[in-house]
């Protein structure tokens, strides 16, 4: 059945950042993640310790994560593709990274410029270089039930791929719907196969929302007995590799759902909405969340 409390590890700051062309000032985005704590999230994924080069929006990472060294109860995971981000998150104070293979091999190369296993060998180089810190990896599968390139994507690969991050030792598993393709009618199975292989507690799911789908698959998901859910404040975010892809799913809808059912999160809705107000109207965009669109005309 549906746990009774859901971590929400929300993933604005970066996930619904990182596609924006024009940048955000450092002020901003730690104003923006600062709100966000503020509701009450105990995981808000700050930034990327990427390559400026592939993702420019995020080149600040250094400044965010230091200026947000003093907030305390609270994770602040960033991503780290390689050896070169751990380390560059780590002297800024990284005490939680991300890492984020694929289990599609084109968008691997799209994302990563490197094939499945080349990833996953780096993968495992950073969750034993993290372990000497006591440093926990989070580890992301893209493209768990689509790929931009390459279409459907089989839960076998899913499964292989959610594994070989268990068994390095990732502490969680974050299923991500990159595209936001899935139906329940890819999702459950999808999820059985990684089931078979993982821990429930160990994983994490990510829907994009892109065709609607985000808020059910979801839910099947709780039903399933996940419970930790990654959202963006708003929805904000897109996949520069997928046309027309949009953000996650809006934290304010999830929060919205859960308050219905009776599930705890410790978030107040109220709150988050400031926060996506405050970020919406940065970016002069109208949020993509409907729960906050409608409760902000009551
Ligand atoms: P590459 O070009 O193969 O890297 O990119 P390289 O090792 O050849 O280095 C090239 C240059 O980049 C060098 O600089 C490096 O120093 C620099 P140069 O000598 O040319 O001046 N460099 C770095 N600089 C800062 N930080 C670093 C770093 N690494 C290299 N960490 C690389 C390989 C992995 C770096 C690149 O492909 C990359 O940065 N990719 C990240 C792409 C990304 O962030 N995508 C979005 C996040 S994933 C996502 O959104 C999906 C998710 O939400 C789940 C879902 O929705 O399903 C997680
Ligand atoms: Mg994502």
């Amino acid at each position: 059945g549906i746990p009774d409390f859901v971590k929400i590890v929300e993933v604005g700051p970066r996930d619904g950042l990182q596609n924006e062309k024009s940048i955000v000032p450092t002020d901003v985005k730690v104003e923006f993640i600062k709100l966000l704590v503020s509701s009450g999230l105990s995981v808000v994924e700050a930034t990327s310790f990427v390559s400026p080069k592939w993702v420019p929006q995020l080149a600040d990472a250094k400044d965010v994560l230091s200026a947000i060294q003093d907030v305390e109860g609270v994770s602040f995971p960033v991503l780290t593709p390689n050896f070169k981000g751990l380390e560059l998150a780590v002297a800024a104070g990284a005490k939680e990274v991300a890492v984020f293979p694929a289990a599609s091999e084109s968008f691997s190369k799209a994302n990563l410029n490197s094939g499945i296993e080349d990833n996953l060998a780096r993968c495992r180089d950073i969750v034993s270089a993290s372990r000497s810190h006591s440093i926990p990896v989070r580890g992301y599968i893209s493209c768990v039930v689509g790929c931009p390139f390459e279409g459907y994507v089989a839960p076998a690969k899913v499964a292989y791929v959610a594994k070989a991050l268990y068994e390095m030792g990732c502490s969680e598993i974050s299923l991500g719907d990159t595209i936001g393709v899935g139906t329940p009618g890819t999702v459950v199975p999808m999820l059985e196969a990684v089931l078979d292989v993982v821990p429930v507690d160990k994983l994490a799911v990510h829907f994009h929302d892109t065709y609607g789908q985000a808020l059910s698959n979801t839910l099947i998901s709780l039903q399933m007995g996940i419970s930790a859910v990654d959202s963006s404040v708003s929805g904000i975010g897109g996949c520069p590799y997928a046309k027309g892809a949009t953000g996650n799913l809006a934290t304010e809808d999830l929060v919205y759902m859960l308050d219905g059912i009776g599930v705890k999160t410790n978030v107040e809705l109220g709150k988050l909405m400031q926060a996506g107000d405050f970020i919406c109207k940065h970016l002069g965009r109208a949020s993509n969340s409907r729960a906050a669109t409608a409760l902000s005309k009551v």
